[in-house]
């Protein structure tokens, strides 16, 4: 599908947005009103000789538009129309693009019999192409970004593992000019990722650390990305119930994502150095497998008692994050990306991913780039009390909290202890456990991954590469 900006269209069909409030004034209101047509979120009708789809939205601010520009174009894919036109304006093009591009979203890889459609071409039609131009060509980038990323997280795990994580990484380096490196089990053993080692142990597909790096002549500023990537999540001895391990596919979803946005930056063309850390690894069960009980001593040397080897996630972020500050000792900012926690979901609900870290300066800059990106973040607030129940009685941490309370806090903090003392302030971890994938259609997500952190990510770059 063609998408371009333009002052004039030639399509036959052209959706307008209304809402409630502009309905009665409308030209063409006594026709709408008998179509039943009511201009809430969701509501649509074709008029003029199907010239016009009536699209209802509650505003016609970004949030609103983007939700109702998701319901044209899945009624648009099902015409025969071969071309379409939008409306945008400064205001609602980032809302429309993302509608277009991922409420239009399909992963049809696994299906013998794709959908067809024959829109080819839309027209986004506004007043002065000259002063939306680069707003257009930024919200593609950022909207295939995040496709991209939701096409990683959306393939099966036997096709998706370790080493063609490692190939894909490689891939995207190549395309975009990024640097690459990747160590596997040899590498990674001369390393000491003794955590990241032992949860992938069990697995036949040897576990990768994937570092790509994007440098531009004169960056302003170096951000280091941390994904935890899981290619699966069987739980490892400590295994998921049955009807939990369904979907644990996705827990690759922060890796998928920090690749996603290396990619967004790397087109975008902004001046910020970039690195992303990837750990690659599966969770599995055999003979060879980590266990409840063991003593694993992590790059930074602290001991951590294994209590529950589905607690996975932050073992292998550990040695991800210390490998990662010593390659950028430099940085100015570190985040890390994790499907971490189930908890997280029940303290924010499905849509919000949890932000955890020591700065409200940094998260308080999130909070903006969240509101125009389009994502919903909640802060989690760290206190010394959840930190204690990491105690071990054999080994200096425990992988899992002594209470069930404050799961995600928890993960957040056993992070916490492998973040260096001059990075405290420039660290925070993103659990996307929830917002991450979805197994009903929300905003402009469909079946599947939403590509959660990639649009959020691409605007605080853009923020602060002002
Ligand atoms: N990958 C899971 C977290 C998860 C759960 C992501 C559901 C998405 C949906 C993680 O590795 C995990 O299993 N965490 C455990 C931690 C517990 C053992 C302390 C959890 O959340 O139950
Ligand atoms: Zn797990
Ligand atoms: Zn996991």
């Amino acid at each position: 599908m063609k998408i371009n900006l333009t002052i004039a269209t030639q399509s036959k069909i052209h959706v307008e947005f209304i809402t409630p409030e502009n309905l009665k004034k409308h030209k063409l209101y006594k026709k709408l009103y008998n179509n039943g047509f009511d201009a809430t979120e969701g509501s649509l009708t074709l008029l003029d000789d199907k010239r016009l789809l009536a699209c209802g939205s509650q505003t016609l601010k970004s949030d609103d538009i983007r939700v109702a520009t998701v319901t044209a174009i899945k009624k648009l894919k099902t015409t025969n129309f071969k071309s379409c036109s939008f409306p945008v304006t400064k205001a609602t093009l980032q809302g429309v693009v993302e509608g277009i591009i991922l409420g239009g979203y399909e992963f049809n890889d696994y299906k013998s019999k794709k959908t067809k459609t024959k829109l080819k071409k839309i027209d986004l039609v506004c007043d002065d192409v000259a002063t939306l131009q680069k707003d257009f060509e930024q919200s593609v980038i950022i909207a295939e970004a995040t496709a991209f990323t939701r096409d990683i997280v959306n393939t099966a795990p036997q096709e998706l593992n370790p080493k063609t994580f490692a190939k894909l990484a490689t891939k995207l380096a190549t395309e975009n000019n990024l640097e690459c490196n990747i160590l596997g089990p040899k590498k990674l053993k001369k390393e000491k990722c003794n955590a990241m080692l032992a949860v992938g142990r069990a697995s036949i597909h040897p576990s990768q650390l994937i570092h790509l790096a994007y440098k531009p002549k004169n960056a302003k500023k170096v951000i280091t990305l941390v994904g935890k990537g899981l290619t699966y999540d069987s739980g490892g001895l400590s295994l998921k119930p049955a009807t939990s391990m369904v979907t644990m596919k996705m827990d690759k979803a922060g890796a998928s994502a920090v690749l996603g946005m290396i990619k967004a930056v790397s087109e975008l063309k902004l001046d910020i150095e970039v690195h992303a850390f990837i750990g690659a690894v599966e969770n599995m069960i055999g003979g060879n497998a980590y266990k409840p009980d063991d003593i694993l001593k992590t790059r930074n040397g602290k001991t951590v008692e294994v209590r529950n080897t589905d607690a996975e996630g932050r073992l292998v972020l550990a040695d991800v994050l210390d490998y990662a500050q010593d390659k950028v000792p430099n940085t100015d900012y570190l985040f890390d990306f994790a499907t971490l926690t189930g908890a997280c979901m029940v303290a924010l609900g499905q849509y919000t991913t949890g932000v955890m870290g020591h700065s409200k300066k940094v998260k308080h800059h999130f909070y903006k780039a969240s509101k125009n990106s389009g994502e919903l973040i909640g802060s989690l607030p760290f206190n010394k009390h959840l930190s204690k129940l990491l105690k071990s009685e054999i080994a200096d941490l425990s992988n899992v909290a002594s209470k069930p309370y404050g799961g995600a806090i928890t993960a957040g903090l056993f992070l916490d202890n492998f973040i260096k003392e001059q990075n405290k302030q420039k660290w925070l971890h993103f659990d996307i456990a929830g917002s991450a994938y979805t197994e009903a259609p929300w905003d402009c997500n469909v079946y599947g991954a939403t590509g959660a952190g990639v649009r959020l990510m691409s605007q605080f770059f853009k923020e602060i590469a002002k």
